[in-house]
């Protein structure tokens, strides 16, 4: 059987590192695509020739054309701009959203079959703006925050418990932005939830509550320390796990961006929620309950998407 397709727009510092781990991983032939001349066949080479050492087969191609995307089973989106210090995601809108735009355009004509996993930010905003330039059915675009958001949280608790990262569970839902959802009543140390571990003294709300901030600040933590770019390796380990989870149709709960049109409330838009993506992308909303306190803040939440939305359909009326 032929190896997947996997598709990486843009081959700046998240796309170098997708490439990188899906070859270890060994989820199929890799295209790097990128409008820079030279970058996406330089780290193509550069990858490939790590492979004799490491031991993986995959064919790695570095591309300024998208003809070279045809028939990709997999599309994993990191073209734009990152952000620098004292920039918040929102303030990259304009620019990402004219890639948005040609490469949502790229994947219609080239790869209508995959399954694409966005990453550029501001991120809800972006998923949406890249389904509707694409026209794909929207169980087929996805983007990528939740499971980074949760991660996060999932490696700050890890060393407040000094427990393995492996037996903490988290939940992070919402907008990728500040207003984010940290779900502490979700997010358990071995099946324990963070309530119960508070209780047993195992910590205090108050330094729970900084663990919630730190995981907002996440992302701004690490831009203000590299000073030049964004977030990489994390980002694209979390992506790798959603394509792997469609490419192996593993059914995994991930809180992914995706369409919601019913469940928690929602009528048709891309936000942060609950997950189970297999072979046909996301094949279900988990349309989870949530107390008043955890509702207004998803509520807030949404209300920041919807905002960022409405700045994109200013920005280009073919959207409205
Ligand atoms: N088409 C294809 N590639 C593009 C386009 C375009 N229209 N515009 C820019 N690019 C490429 C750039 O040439 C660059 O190689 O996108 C790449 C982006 O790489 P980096 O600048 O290294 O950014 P990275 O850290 O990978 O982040 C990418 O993901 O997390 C988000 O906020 C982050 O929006 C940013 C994106």
């Amino acid at each position: 059987m032929a190896r997947p397709k996997i598709a990486l727009i843009g081959a700046g510092q998240i796309g170098g590192t997708l490439a990188h781990l899906a070859a270890i991983k060994e989820l199929g032939d890799i295209i790097l695509f990128d409008i820079a001349e030279g970058t996406p066949q330089g780290k193509a080479l550069d990858i490939a020739q790590s492979g004799p050492s490491e031991g993986f087969d995959a064919v790695m191609k570095g591309a300024n054309s998208y003809e070279d995307i045809a028939g990709a089973d997999v599309c994993i989106v990191t073209a734009g701009v990152p952000r620098k210090p004292g920039m918040s995601r929102d303030d990259l809108l304009g620019i990402n959203l004219k890639v948005m735009k040609s490469v949502g355009e790229g994947i219609a004509k080239h790869a209508p079959n995959a399954f694409v996993i966005c990453i550029t930010n501001p991120l809800d905003a972006m998923v949406w703006a890249l389904r509707e330039f694409s026209g794909l059915p929207h169980n087929k675009v996805v983007g990528m925050a939740g499971v980074l958001d949760s991660a996060r949280f999932r490696h700050f608790l890890s060393v407040e418990f000094n427990v393995s990262m492996r037996d903490v569970t988290a939940f992070v839902l919402g907008g990728h932005g500040d207003t984010m959802v940290p779900l502490v009543r979700y997010s358990t140390v071995g099946g324990i939830p963070l309530p119960d571990l508070v209780a047993m003294g195992w910590t205090t709300q108050e330094k729970l509550d900084g663990i919630v901030q730190r995981t907002r600040d996440g992302g701004a933590e690490i831009v203000g320390l590299l000073k030049t770019g964004s977030a990489f390796y994390a980002p694209a380990t979390s992506a790798i796990e959603m394509a792997e989870a469609y490419l192996k149709d593993q059914k995994r709960l991930l809180p992914c961006a995706a369409y919601v049109d019913g469940a928690l409330g929602l009528d048709g838009m891309y936000v942060g929620v609950p997950t189970i993506i297999g072979k046909d992308g996301i094949e279900r909303i988990v349309d989870i309950k949530m107390d008043d306190a955890e509702q207004a803040m998803f509520d807030k939440s949404v209300d920041a998407v919807k905002g960022l939305v409405a700045a994109c359909k200013a920005i280009d009326p073919s959207l409205a």
